[in-house]
């Protein structure tokens, strides 16, 4: 119930005319992340609704305003404690949501964090694996980065969100890491020289 009503406002803010990360964001990134962490969440034994919610509002802020992208793990974690007070959620929840998100940056390892933060971060990078196309867009298109510091980046991404996975949700992305380093790490076949 709370779960979707957060979706619904997160997918409301996506096609706000004019959003920087908008529905290709929404259904590229936060859909497949949403179901990474459904996926990981019913492996792994966590709360699903936890899981659930952080991985819809896991980027807000970046969503309202794309100039807080260098902060915003911690940004759209106070997001999500506003918006989960005025839909009444309890606090032990609020705060577990908090810590979720708060950490999601880079894939957490198991038993680090609650579980379901080790989902989320998980999640989110292997959601970065096998959308290739959205983060292709996002550096070219959003970042505006030149043609081979875009490859770089995007190469980089890909091998260091893999190798930092946890073995269930590596299983699960292996072909889309195979597939998204040869078009992001591979040069173009040499053309015979001439003559
Ligand atoms: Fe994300």
């Amino acid at each position: 119930m709370i779960a979707e009503s957060i979706q619904r406002a997160v997918h409301d803010e996506c096609s706000r005319p004019g959003a920087a990360l908008g529905l290709d964001f929404y259904n590229r990134h936060l859909v497949p992340v949403a179901l990474y962490s459904a996926e990981l969440a019913a492996k792994l034994g966590a709360d699903p609704e936890v899981t659930a919610i952080s991985a819809w509002l896991h980027d807000v802020s970046a969503v309202l305003d794309i100039s807080t992208l260098p902060r915003h793990a911690e940004l759209s974690a106070d997001h999500a404690v506003q918006m989960l007070r005025e839909r009444s959620v309890a606090p032990h929840r609020i705060e577990l949501i908090s810590t979720c998100i708060r950490s999601h940056s880079t894939p957490l390892p198991i038993d680090s964090h609650p579980i379901e933060a080790v989902i989320l971060s998980n999640a989110d990078a292997m959601a970065q694996i096998a959308e290739p196309v959205f983060w292709t867009h996002f550096a070219f298109g959003i970042r505006r980065l030149s043609f081979e510091d875009g490859r770089r980046w995007l190469a980089s991404l890909v091998e260091s969100k893999y190798s930092a996975l946890i073995e269930p949700a590596r299983a699960i992305v292996a072909t889309h890491c195979a597939r998204a380093c040869a078009i992001f790490s591979a040069y173009p076949p040499r053309v015979p020289d001439a003559g």
